[in-house]
């Protein structure tokens, strides 16, 4: 490369399949925002491809750092030198850090980005250690989000899955906050609750819907889905029209961006309605 070659600082998100994540515009919108000149690529990285990856990344010329989605969130953690304790807790990694000695540290935004999401959307005084949180589900995105809930001291989380032993083992694990009930419980369940989330896949489009009664739901609890397509999903809609503060999806995603973006390229970045509007556009 000769030196009047400009490399510029570079970031990307490695998944596998890849072609639908929405990263690449995020970040390429502030990018654009910013005036700043970089990248940030969709890279699709196959399983069996992953460690060969990693240690090779270090060295292509201008690599900040990735994001990580499925299914490598949690395949990354051997390759990294050092991996945060909010990644530790939640078991998986979502956004990588290219030290200048060339090793890799590891973090999970997405806790980060579930509460910055809800703090932007809530109305002026909610708040989550206010009272129970009600979470449907305990996949994945479930344990970021007890995680995210436990550090902003809610006093209870009731932990609602189909799958009861799943929902046990993540109380086992994360202490007694953690209250099971059983997926026939979702609507009794809601009694009292300050936040109803579902992390669930259902109400998404092609999938089968949310049935839950709100009824038992306090007006003053905020509603929020981590499903953001459809953006207003049956559980947001059915929540604002009897009078419940809602925050969609769309939110966490856009948050957990924030750090990876700042540490790669160097500005703090701002979620902002416009910002909504480009990642949503296809
Ligand atoms: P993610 O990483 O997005 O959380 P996941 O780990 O596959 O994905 O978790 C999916 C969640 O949706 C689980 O809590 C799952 O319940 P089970 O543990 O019982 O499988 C829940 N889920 C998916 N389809 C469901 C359905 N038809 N009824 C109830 N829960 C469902």
């Amino acid at each position: 490369m000769s030196d009047m070659e400009e490399i510029v600082p570079r970031a990307g998100v490695i998944g596998w399949p890849i072609a639908h994540s929405r990263s690449p515009k995020l970040h390429g919108f502030w990018l654009r925002q910013y005036g700043l000149a970089g990248r940030y690529d969709k890279l699709p990285v196959p399983p069996e491809d992953l460690g060969a990856f990693l240690t090779a990344l270090p060295k292509e010329p201008g690599f900040r750092g990735i994001n990580v989605t499925i299914p490598h969130k949690m395949a990354v953690l051997p390759y990294l030198a050092e991996i945060d304790s909010v990644a530790r807790r939640i078991g998986a990694v979502n956004t990588v850090i290219i030290r200048p000695d060339g090793s890799l540290a590891g973090g999970n935004t997405d806790a980060f980005g579930f509460i910055e999401s809800l703090k932007a959307g809530a109305p002026a005084g909610w708040s989550a250690a206010n009272g129970p949180a009600a979470i449907l589900g305990a996949g994945g995105a479930a344990r970021a989000i007890v995680v995210a809930l436990l550090d902003a001291g809610a006093p209870i989380l009731r932990i609602v899955n189909r799958n009861r032993e799943k929902a046990e083992a993540l109380a086992a694990e994360f202490g007694d906050r953690l209250q099971v009930v059983d997926w026939e419980k979702r609507s009794e369940t809601l009694a009292g609750a300050n936040l109803l989330v579902n992390t669930t896949s259902l109400g998404m489009s092609g999938q089968p819907p949310l049935e839950i009664a709100l009824d038992d739901l306090p007006r003053t609890a905020l509603v929020n889905d981590i499903v953001y397509s459809p953006l207003e999903t049956d559980l947001l809609a059915r929540a604002r029209a009897r009078g419940n503060p809602a925050v969609d999806g769309l939110g966490m995603l856009l948050h957990q961006g924030r750090p990876g973006f700042e540490a790669w390229f160097g500005v703090p970045p701002e979620v902002t309605p416009k910002l909504r509007a480009a990642v949503l556009a296809d």
